[in-house]
């Protein structure tokens, strides 16, 4: 593997290129993700940062053994986003959104998929969003539900793969 796009990630290519795309289309600087596994996707959300001149990241995961391949992985690859920092926190979610900041500004929810959960989750992401901001979900086609969840939250999807799904949040919602 030569560079840090290359890592494993379980989301599809046009998914993980429409990540980079937003976050540099908004110039965002502050992002979360949810759900990291060996951090396959927080490389994409790396790059993107430094795109954007540099950012932080917030990773949350209940497994400290994925969370520690997501930082030696990060480590791995810090050349490629010198100005990017990487905190992590392992923690069941939803609950692990409690110790993210107020001022996010892309968040990638892709923990557990089931549309319950997402829908807990959401209420819980929506007030801690900067005032312009977008959240982002994998697996929006299977299992059935969490589509619904984030078009009922004005979201848009994206029907590859297993299906991604947008909330463009345009004003502080809480
Ligand atoms: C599909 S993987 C994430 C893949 C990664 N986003 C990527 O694209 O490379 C899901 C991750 O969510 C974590 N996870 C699942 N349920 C969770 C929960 N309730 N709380 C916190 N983490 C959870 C798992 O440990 C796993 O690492």
């Amino acid at each position: 593997m030569s560079n840090a796009l290359e890592l494993y990630s379980s989301t599809e290519p046009e998914h993980l290129n429409k990540i980079r795309e937003t976050i540099a289309l908004h110039k965002y600087t502050v992002a979360a993700e949810l759900g990291t596994h060996i951090g396959g996707s927080i490389m994409h959300i790396a790059v993107a940062l430094q795109m954007n001149g540099g950012g932080r990241i917030y990773a949350v995961d209940n497994v400290q053994k994925m969370l520690d391949e997501t930082a030696k992985n990060f480590r791995t690859f810090r050349k490629e986003f010198p100005d990017v920092a990487l905190t992590t926190y392992c923690s069941d979610l939803p609950f692990g959104i409690s110790l993210l900041p107020n001022d996010l500004q892309f968040v990638f929810i892709d923990d557990f998929h089931n549309a319950e959960h997402v829908s807990n989750e959401l209420g819980l992401l929506l007030p801690k969003m900067a005032a312009a901001g977008t959240i982002a979900v994998h697996d929006t086609k299977n299992p059935v539900g969490i589509g619904d969840v984030f078009v009922s939250n004005g979201g848009t999807l994206f029907n590859e793969g297993h299906g991604l799904g947008i909330i463009q949040v345009e004003e502080p919602l809480s």
